[in-house]
């Protein structure tokens, strides 16, 4: 479980105090999928940047598994907005990253995963070449393979898949949805598509303006569900979080 009691966070550029997010408070069972929305500023990086460990100053308590949540203690993974892969490094490389680091060796069983993951993601074919000589849904797919290699105790991704166009976008959602349906990772996202938290997100959390405080919860009863746009109640749906959204965007 990850519990978040109270969490605020505040910035301190020059001195001044920019109450950035808080407070808020929920729980996350394994198994979970959040899906953070709110207008931009409320706080969705800050907050994905508490659980990822990259902001440590905070006030209230985040525990993951009963302790406080910490990367060097549990399995983080982190997929920014910019899908986050070393230039350096052939897609092989990067996915197993996260293993080499923990694990140093890589066990009969990883590689089975690896190799399984990698075929299912489509990138098997791409493994020796450089992110530079990909385009922007193949290093997507190979961040999402990163993911789910390493196999994290949560995951978080930071507007996964907005830098993609429209049909790539669809793609990644489902195959990511269809990597989940698999592994189960615990994850947290956040994202300025209402299609995309309705897609992907088994609950759905409305954040207010900045500072960012929680205006709605919703038990998604779209998850996992097919030719979405074609149902009704998605676009039902997809208009009331647009009217929350803006309600709670005070300008
Ligand atoms: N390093 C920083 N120093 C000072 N203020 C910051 C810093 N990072 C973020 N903020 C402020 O904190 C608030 C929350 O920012 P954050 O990036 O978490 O919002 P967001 O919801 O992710 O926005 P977007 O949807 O545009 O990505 C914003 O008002 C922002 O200006
Ligand atoms: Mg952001």
């Amino acid at each position: 479980m990850l519990e978040i009691d109270e969490l605020s966070v505040s910035y301190f550029p020059d001195k001044k105090r920019i109450h950035a997010l808080g407070p808020i408070s929920m729980k996350i069972a394994p198994s979970d999928i959040y899906a953070l929305i709110g207008p931009s500023g409320c706080g969705k990086s800050t907050f994905l940047h508490v659980l990822s460990g990259i902001i440590k100053n905070y006030q209230g308590q985040v525990t993951l598994k009963s302790n406080p949540i910490d990367p060097k203690k549990h399995d983080i993974g982190f997929i920014p907005q910019n899908f986050g892969l070393l230039a350096w490094k052939t897609v092989y490389k990067n996915c197993v990253l996260s293993l080499k680091i923990k694990e140093k060796i890589i066990t009969p069983d990883q590689m089975n995963r690896i190799d399984y993951i990698m075929d299912q993601l489509n990138i098997t074919d791409l493994k020796d070449r450089y992110p530079r000589e990909l385009s922007g849904g193949q290093k997507q797919r190979v961040s999402i393979a990163r993911a789910f290699i390493m196999n994290p105790d949560l995951l978080l991704m930071d507007e996964p898949f907005s830098a993609l166009d429209a049909l790539t976008r669809e793609e990644a959602q489902e195959l990511f949805v269809a990597m989940w349906n698999q592994y189960k990772t615990t994850t947290v996202f956040a994202t300025h598509s209402n299609e995309e938290a309705i897609n992907m997100g088994k609950k759905i959390v409305i954040l207010s303006h900045y500072p960012g405080t929680i205006v709605e919860v919703i038990d998604n009863p779209l998850f996992n569900t097919e030719n979405l746009r074609e149902n009704k109640a998605f676009h039902t749906l997809a208009a009331h979080l647009r009217s929350v959204v803006k309600k709670g965007w005070k300008l």
